[in-house]
């Protein structure tokens, strides 16, 4: 009787965590942490890059809402003026910082713009840098990448934003506090079939910042790596340049994704995953048991690369079983 009990109960639990998992959009220890500790962002000065559009646009409007004393960069400042007018929270917009900067403009540029940064607000200087721009990623075999794009994939997504920290961090020793929140992917953590030299930027920030944060932790700078599989901005689009057709890919919402990520950083989450399934399980796969994580990809890589070609659902189960996607 008693064992009957307790197998049905176990039962019932393992169901509920299967189901949990099914329908989750981010790992265990991210959901466990229900909301945003606003008392962490109210008030901070809060650098982001790529505010110009896309997740970093929503970022922003998110963190000014929740009181955040907000800097803005990107190439673009028509952009950025577009999204500063659109802010409301309790600092005023006019109070909203425009830094447009090129992150692949050299160490003189972003010195001065670090610099601006730490004296937009008397008397406090950045208490996080959201480093959340990124160059826009073609869809492309491994093989078949130019030279050119990828250096422009390097020197956005990992030269140009680990200068900005190297620049940054000196001010933030000084202070004894200071916070990195980057926008990694999910292709930061598993292989990405057509998007080789991407995935390669992600992993390399992985590395670089989970680095900074062993050698600096203990003089009070935090890091968050936030590895998001695909998000869609509300224009319906997939943020990604890849994807401009229309796809049936599942994406989490880019208002989703910040939010995720705000409640991350809020709560000093060290690394954190954002995704919907199959990536999200693909995601604890190649972590916990990378031997069938890989078999895994392998088996889907090359069909994957075909469906992205064709700009067809890249994350769809039926890449497994040699169904391809009509475009
Ligand atoms: N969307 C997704 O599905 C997804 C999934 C996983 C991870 N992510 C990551 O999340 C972040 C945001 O993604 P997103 O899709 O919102 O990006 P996005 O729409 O392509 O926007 C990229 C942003 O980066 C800025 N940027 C590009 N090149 C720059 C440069 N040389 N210097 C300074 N700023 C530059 C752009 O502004 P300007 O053109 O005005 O400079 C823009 O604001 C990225 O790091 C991306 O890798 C996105
Ligand atoms: C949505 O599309 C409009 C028009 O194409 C553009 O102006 C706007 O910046 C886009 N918004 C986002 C969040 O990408
Ligand atoms: C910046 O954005 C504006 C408005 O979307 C656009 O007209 C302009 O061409 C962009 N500037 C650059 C340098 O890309």
């Amino acid at each position: 009787m008693l064992t009957l009990f307790i197998s049905l109960f176990l039962t019932i639990v393992l169901s509920a965590l299967t189901f949990k998992f099914v329908i989750s959009d981010g790992d265990f220890t991210l959901l466990s942490k229900r909301h945003v500790k606003r008392e962490e962002i109210e008030d901070k000065v809060v650098w982001i890059t790529g505010a110009s559009r896309g997740i970093g646009e929503i970022l922003a409007k998110r963190l000014a809402s929740l009181g955040a004393k907000l800097i803005l960069s990107a190439r673009n400042e028509t952009e950025l003026e577009r999204v500063r007018k659109q802010l409301t929270g309790k600092h005023a917009p006019e109070q909203v910082k425009i830094l447009p900067l090129d992150l692949t403009s050299g160490e003189d540029a972003l010195k001065d713009a670090v610099d601006k940064a730490e004296s937009f607000f008397p008397g406090v200087g950045v208490d996080y840098m959201f480093h959340n721009a990124a160059c826009e990623r073609p869809k492309t075999t491994a093989l078949d990448v130019t030279e050119e794009s990828l250096k422009a994939t390097f020197n956005v997504n990992v030269f140009g934003t680990i200068s900005l920290t190297r620049l940054l961090t000196p001010f933030m020793l000084r202070r004894g506090r200071g916070h990195f929140v980057v926008m990694s992917s999910a292709a930061g953590k598993t292989p990405a079939p057509g998007q080789a030299v991407y995935s390669a930027s992600k992993y390399a920030l992985n590395g670089y910042f989970h680095t900074l944060r062993s050698e600096l932790c203990q003089k009070g700078i935090k890091v968050t790596v936030v590895c998001p599989g695909p998000v869609v901005t509300s224009n319906g689009s997939g943020a990604t340049t890849s994807t401009t057709k229309v796809s049936s890919e599942k994406r989490v919402p880019a208002e989703r994704c910040a939010e995720l990520t705000i409640i991350a950083a809020s709560h000093g989450l060290k690394e954190v995953w954002i995704s919907y399934q199959p990536v999200l399980a693909v995601m604890y796969l190649i972590q916990y048991m990378p031997t069938v994580g890989y078999w895994l990809m392998d088996k889907v890589g090359g069909r994957r690369v075909e469906a992205a070609a064709q700009k067809g659902n890249t994350y769809s189960m039926s890449l497994l079983f040699g169904k391809k996607k009509a475009p």
